[in-house]
């Protein structure tokens, strides 16, 4: 027990000297590292990094070049959100989130590296933010009271921390309920040559200390989130001149057509928000739930005449038994009328709509549906934080323009909005079934 402490600490003694050394250099000599872990290849930083520079808040001496993805495209933040960013660095996806958050929100940034912190507050002040906070401490036991943050986000940053277990309880314990987090890093397929593994340089360069995705995958699981979404995952090539410096020709050529291989993922995963004595059913609906839901839109004055009684394309939630909640989709060749959205009034602050509607979503693009629509009186404010943009009735196709819902909506009060969607995303339960192989391109 005590050698794992100590070793524990030897890595992160490891990780924050070569941190410290990053912080204090010119950002240019990372430009050419694999996360900062020295003058290896170019290639591969290109290939690691994604390209900050577009996004709306980057701010250049945030970014030293360190980062494996861009966890704030994913991270869905609104106006107002508390977001943490682990790892922080210098600040560069804090001050993405801040521009997210704008200023009616805050942002938090945590890292070990002192040299790191100064940095990131050095830009924080220039730029004049008030609500970006950067507070030096360890991930694994985060300066951070319970239940605080709304988002997390980090990037590049687990894959250097010895205990990730300990990481993702403490994310779990600093979420609010119903909060989320996005994250971007680095994971292994199948086992990487021992060579590769065992060197420090390597290890502070993000793949040493990476783990199995499989294995990264489960420790959040068994943190207690759900919805465990992989947003994006990227092979890593690494070139024959850093093989080189670890392993001999015959190791290199193995390691080529072997299995094993690096990738960058980003994934999205939610902490539930409902209690703990209220178990949350979401799944499909069938011809015999068709009475229960007739009654619960009713109750919501929502029309029912027009419902199918099998409830093709219907996703209903039950809490311990009971339905509490319904939503669905009217499909006409690839668009779809989302409607019927509807929770109790006793279960709304649980973000069960957002479960109903985003588990819909990825429905309806694994079966090809390109645009949805809906159209409501009450709710645009909460669909145009989920993506959706207002349009006029006459962009609407005439297909969706027939159905009774629209028609029995007033125009004068109703607000129609639509939702371009994307191509599917890969889930959790998708994985066993999932082709990719470093390389393949397939991702
Ligand atoms: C690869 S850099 C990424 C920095 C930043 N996320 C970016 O993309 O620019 C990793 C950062 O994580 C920090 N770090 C590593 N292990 C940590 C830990 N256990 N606790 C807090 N910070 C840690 C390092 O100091 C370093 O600043």
């Amino acid at each position: 027990m005590n050698n794992t402490i100590t070793n524990d600490q030897d890595l992160k003694e490891i990780v924050r000297q070569k941190y410290s050394q990053i912080a204090e250099q010119d950002p240019a000599l990372n430009a050419a590292s694999c996360c900062g872990a020295g003058p290896v290849s170019q290639e591969v930083y290109k290939i690691m990094a994604d390209d900050y520079t577009q996004f709306d808040g980057y701010v250049a001496e945030a970014d030293l070049g360190l980062g494996c993805g861009l966890p704030t495209q994913f991270a869905q933040i609104q106006k107002g959100n508390v977001v943490i960013d682990l790892g922080s660095g210098a600040g560069n996806d804090c001050f993405v989130a801040r521009y997210e958050t704008g200023a009616e929100g805050k942002v938090i940034g945590i890292d070990f590296t002192e040299a790191m912190i100064q940095r990131a507050r050095t830009n924080a002040e220039k730029l004049g933010f008030h609500n970006v906070e950067f507070r030096q401490g360890d991930i694994e036991a985060m300066p951070v009271n319970d239940g605080v943050a709304d988002v997390v986000v980090s990037n590049c940053v687990l894959n250097l921390v010895p205990n990730k277990q300990n990481v993702f309880r403490e994310i779990f314990r600093v979420l609010k309920p119903g909060g989320h987090f996005s994250i971007s890093d680095i994971v292994l397929l199948g086992e990487l040559p021992e060579h590769l593994r065992e060197a420090a340089e390597l290890y502070a360069g993000c793949v040493s200390g990476a783990i199995a995705k499989e294995e990264y995958l489960r420790l959040i699981e068994e943190a207690g989130f759900q919805n465990i979404t992989l947003q994006k995952q990227k092979p890593i090539y690494l070139p024959d001149d850093i093989l080189q410096k670890y392993l001999s020709a015959e190791e290199i050529a193995a390691f080529r057509t072997g299995n094993t291989g690096i990738e960058s993922i980003t994934v999205y995963a939610e902490k539930q928000a409902v209690p703990a004595e209220v178990e949350l059913e979401i799944r499909t609906a069938t011809a015999g739930d068709f009475q229960e839901v007739v009654n619960l839109l009713r109750s919501e004055n929502l029309p029912t005449d027009d419902l199918h009684p099998e409830l093709p394309h219907f996703l209903l939630a039950r809490a311990n038994g009971a339905l509490v909640g319904v939503a669905g989709l009217e499909v006409y060749v690839t668009d779809a009328l989302l409607r019927s959205v509807v929770v109790h009034k006793e279960y709304r602050n649980y973000h069960i709509a957002r479960r109903l509607t985003n588990d819909l979503l990825k429905q309806a693009k694994l079966s090809g549906i390109k645009d949805l629509y809906l159209i409501t009186t009450t709710a645009d404010k909460y669909f145009e934080k989920q993506g959706y943009t207002r349009i006029d009735r006459e962009a609407v196709p005439a297909a969706i323009r027939g159905t009774q819902q629209f028609n029995g909506l007033c125009p004068n009060s109703a607000v129609t909005m639509h939702r371009r969607l994307e191509k599917p995303r890969v889930r959790l339960s998708d994985l066993q079934n999932s082709c990719c192989t470093p390389n393949s391109g397939c991702c």
